[in-house]
């Protein structure tokens, strides 16, 4: 006779059914929470091959370097890595101290460099608060395991229509990829790129070469620091001009032209009224950045649990915004101790209230008692799996 749990006591024979039925669970629910089949072989698999990853394409960091506040990073994806369409973002997953940080980025080289060399660039602002590109600054030097997505996103440029680009910051990286890998330009096109401080001009070097290239491209480059910031008159005014250029070029067809802006999300959504003042009637946006909600303001939170899907205003505690929403998150402590509550976040920010961490954008795990959302975030409450927790870095 054996005691469980120091209660009832029971035979050997029960003890071991017990024993049995406990592994058959845990089997079940591995069985159901890994996407692939191969990711049941992963840990076996990188005894041999520790860059190893199930579902991810390997990519070999070839440099970091550093330009003020930014990072280039020079990868060479696996082969299972299709080709891109300039404009396109991927997502980055590097990583640090066994665990895996993500984040989304666009590529900012020309295709043919991919075609040519098999390689790609990706130039990310380093964010103070942000694990990520902080942690890729520190530790340029070292061989870390990095893998790569499929490149994906309809930010592209079509050469059939004239454009009025409005970027600002790391949003040009994108349109940097799009305007080097043009053979030819047979409509006018005219950049406005708006930046802080000559240090933080990123590609210094391919503007006057792209200018030279092509005629129709037009580029007026702001510096923030020692003039004034690029407005809605300025908008105005570059609008105008195109319409000029494109008067000008009587053999253009006559098709409206298109706005692409790319910067942080304030920047893309005042710009894309402000088109809409201006008549201007498609417009294509692309912005990877946080608009952060002012403290007490309600954030959008969408969140999955068994199945079903719920949108809800959070304003605080996380645990307690779900619980009003009618959902039954896991808890334990209530107090960030037990981590019965944690989560998987697929996007946004949040912020621990406990540290004060604020966590990356992409995905990564939540402790719900103690976070507090920043931007609208979008979780999955089912339970977390042993897998999942080795796999995703822990942003609280
Ligand atoms: S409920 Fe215990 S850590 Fe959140």
């Amino acid at each position: 006779m054996v005691q469980i749990q120091g209660k009832a006591a029971i035979t050997k024979n029960q003890a071991f059914v017990h024993f049995l039925t406990k592994c058959w669970r845990w089997c079940c629910k591995m069985a159901l929470v890994q996407p692939r089949l191969c990711s049941y072989f992963e840990p076996l698999i990188r005894l041999f091959n520790p860059g190893y990853r199930a579902g991810l394409i390997s990519a070999q960091l070839l440099s970091v370097s550093q330009q003020q506040d930014y990072l280039h990073l020079l990868l060479k994806p696996g082969k299972k890595f299709r080709a891109f369409v300039p404009g396109q973002h991927l997502q980055l997953s590097v990583e640090l101290d066994g665990a895996l940080v993500q984040r989304t980025f666009s590529i900012s080289s020309p295709l043919q460099q991919f075609l040519a060399q098999g390689t790609l660039q990706l130039t990310l602002k380093i964010q103070p608060h942000a694990g990520l590109t902080r942690q890729l600054a520190a530790r340029a030097g070292e061989n870390l395991f990095c893998y790569v997505s499929q490149a994906q996103g309809d930010f592209v440029l079509d050469q059939q229509r004239s454009a009025l680009i409005v970027v600002a910051g790391s949003g040009i990286t994108p349109v940097h990829a799009m305007l080097c890998s043009l053979s030819r330009l047979t409509q006018p096109v005219r950049l406005i790129y708006s930046y802080r401080g000559a240090d933080n001009l990123l590609f210094a070097s391919s503007w006057p070469e792209l200018k030279a290239r092509f005629p129709l491209l037009q580029i007026e480059l702001w510096d923030t620091s020692s003039g004034p910031r690029f407005s809605a008159a300025a908008l105005a005014a570059a609008f105008a001009a195109l319409q000029q250029q494109k008067a000008a070029q009587a053999a253009l067809q006559a098709e409206p032209c298109i706005l692409y802006v790319c910067g942080p999300l304030t920047f893309s959504q005042q710009w894309q009224q402000q088109a809409k003042t201006l008549g201007i009637l498609q417009v294509r946006q692309e912005s990877f950045g946080c608009l952060n909600a002012a403290d007490g303001e309600a954030v959008t939170v969408t969140a999955r649990q068994h199945g079903r899907l719920v949108q809800l205003q959070s304003q605080g505690n996380l645990l307690q915004s779900l619980e009003q929403a009618g959902l039954s998150p896991r808890y334990g402590c209530r107090r960030g101790i037990c981590m019965q509550c944690l989560c998987i976040k697929t996007a946004g920010q949040v912020r621990n209230e406990l540290t004060g961490q604020i966590s990356d954008t992409g995905a990564g795990l939540v402790q719900l008692c103690i976070s507090t959302a920043l931007t609208k975030l979008e979780l999955q409450l089912d339970a977390v799996s042993t897998t999942a927790q080795d796999n995703t870095s822990c942003t609280t």
